[in-house]
């Protein structure tokens, strides 16, 4: 059982508790907590919100989380034989600092993500394959594409530097009212050109050839985002970071850091789908009357409602995904267009007919990943071998020839292709995702403020799809609630962070 433990909270931000008890305490005198608060939506992005609303507003705030499937949402297992499998969001970075401080504060373990060597397929044969050999690795790499991957390496590293430094906005508790003032206070224009521009473009101009963007970069973009460079180059070094090392995953399955966040801050989970939010005056117990958010929701056959002072929306507001009528707004709550794909991960039990990739005998064949260059006409996006989430020994390597072998593809496999790929197959299971945005940059993200107290968690995606953007985005709006509740407008919105947080050392 985790508790939700103040320790946590004074461990690891005793030093801001410190610098801000005049400051916090005074401007804590100026409004009464919140009442009640909606969460609609319990994968990552829902829970961390949930998480750290709790530490922002105190024990006294109720928090509903509506949930109207299973906990974890795009997180989420399928058991192959007895084992379960991760069929969502997998790996996690080393340098994912969210995901990894709730694994830590939650009592979790992890484990590495499936590994082995990989290999990019262009429809006739392996343009690459990597060798368990370091150095070889490397010749083979300089032989065919000059020093590339050490420039590709040296971009990634830049981009990611830069976003390192959301961390320390957020441990100072500074919040964003939007995904483009986020995205500006981490690296200036530079990150919303970024987003602005695709890939391809990015990287052509940085100088990198054709040839190595369509055999190494467009496969690694298929894998992690389903479609080419054409992608926006935010995203791009965000599924770039995926082909790291050292990448985990949580034992058990990533699913149970939502289910446990949920636990963690003593949130109520509430089985139902959430129909309509409206913009309503209600008359409390005492006092006057106060405006509020009335939100609708289908629990079982049964419609109920409740009001609450602050909501937030978890969830991509999609028609096809979440369908939430917003009632009454003035002005409107717009549409948005952010258009989610579709992708299918099926699990396969047997025996890969290596033949197709490669003529070498299958003994011989060795490798674990496959990616896929655009132009091979594949009806797959990529396939590997993956471990269970209890990892590599569970269970035990089989002796005949037969593995795991996870596919992602646009369409539901059919029996003949995957007949195709299989010289035999004992099982295959699968799941259809509506998984990320469709990338078309110049990207414009939806906004995070929808209304006084009502806020969008999802608008990240536009930028860039993964666990630890919706765990930042999350942060991010119980940080933006807290203190557009208690009017500390200093907090938000602050562009110069960098220059002001580095002095401060
Ligand atoms: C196949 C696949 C592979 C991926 N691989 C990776 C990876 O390796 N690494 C990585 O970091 N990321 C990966 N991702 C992305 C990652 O999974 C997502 O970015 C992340 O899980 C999104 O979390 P979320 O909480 O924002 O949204 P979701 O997980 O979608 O949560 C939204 C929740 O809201 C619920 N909901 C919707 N509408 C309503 C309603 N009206 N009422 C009540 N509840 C509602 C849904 O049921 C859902 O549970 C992958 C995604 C997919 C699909
Ligand atoms: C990015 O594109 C958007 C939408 O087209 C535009 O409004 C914005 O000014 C652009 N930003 C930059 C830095 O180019
Ligand atoms: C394996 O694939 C090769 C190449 O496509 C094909 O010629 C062969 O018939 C396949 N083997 C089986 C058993 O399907």
């Amino acid at each position: 059982m985790v508790r939700f433990a103040p320790e946590l909270v004074s461990s690891s931000l005793g030093l801001g508790l410190l610098l801000c008890s005049w400051g916090c305490l005074a401007s804590a005198e100026s409004r009464a907590p919140p009442e009640k608060i909606a969460i609609v939506g319990a994968g990552i992005g829902g829970t961390s919100a949930a998480y750290y609303l709790r530490q922002k507003f105190g024990k006294d705030v109720k928090i509903d989380v509506f949930e109207r499937e299973v906990v974890g949402g795009r997180l989420a297992t399928l058991s192959v034989q007895g084992h379960d499998y991760e069929a969502g969001g997998s790996v996690i970075h080393p340098l994912n600092l969210h995901m990894k401080r709730f694994v830590k504060d939650l009592g979790l373990s992890t484990i590495p993500a499936s590994g082995g060597l990989m290999g990019v397929y262009n429809g006739e044969n392996l343009v690459f394959e990597e060798s368990s050999w370091f150095i070889i690795n490397m010749i083979k790499l300089v032989w065919r594409y000059g020093f590339q991957s050490l420039r590709m390496h040296m971009w990634v590293e830049d981009v990611l530097d830069k976003f390192m430094r959301i961390y320390r906005y957020q441990s100072h508790d500074y919040a964003f009212s939007s995904v483009e003032k986020l995205l500006h206070a981490i690296g200036g224009d530079d990150y919303l050109v970024l987003v602005n521009q695709t890939l391809q473009e990015n990287l052509q101009k940085a100088g990198f050839s054709e040839k190595f963007l369509s055999e190494m970069i467009a496969p690694i973009m298929r894998i992690n985002f389903g479609q080419s460079t054409d992608l926006n180059a935010f995203v791009g070094a965000v599924s770039m970071t995926a082909a790291d090392s050292n990448l985990w995953a949580v034992e058990g399955g990533n699913k149970v850091v939502c289910s446990r966040l949920i636990q963690a801050s003593k949130a109520n989970l509430i089985s139902g789908s959430v129909l309509s939010v409206e913009d309503k005056t209600k008359t409390k117990q005492r006092g006057n009357p106060t405006k509020m958010y009335e939100v609708v929701y289908k629990s079982g056959s049964e419609t109920k409602s409740d009001f609450y002072d602050i909501v937030l929306v978890a969830t991509p507001l999609s028609q096809k995904i979440a369908n939430i009528a917003f009632l009454n707004f003035d002005p409107p709550i717009e549409e948005f267009h952010q258009n989610y794909q579709q992708i299918v991960t099926t699990f396969v039990k047997g025996e890969l007919n290596s033949t197709l990739f490669s003529s070498r005998a299958k003994d011989q064949f060795g490798l674990s990943t496959v990616l896929i260059t655009d132009n091979s006409d594949m009806f797959i996006n990529s396939l590997g071998i993956v471990n269970s989430v209890k990892g590599k020994e569970h269970p035990p390597p089989s002796t005949d020839g037969t593995q795991v072998w996870k596919t992602f593809s646009r369409e539901i496999l059919t029996k003949e292709q995957i007949t195709t790929l299989f010289l035999s197959y004992d099982y295959a299971v699968r799941k259809p995702w509506l998984a990320y945005p469709y990338y078309t940059p110049p990207e414009k993200c939806p906004p995070i403020l929808l209304h006084d107290q009502l806020y969008y968690l999802n608008g990240i995606e536009s930028a860039a799809s993964a666990m630890e953007m919706s765990a930042i985005a999350g942060y991010n709006a119980a940080l933006l609630a807290y203190h557009r509740w208690n009017g500390h407008t200093h907090m938000i919105d602050q562009d110069n962070l960098y220059e002001k947080l580095k002095s401060e050392l």
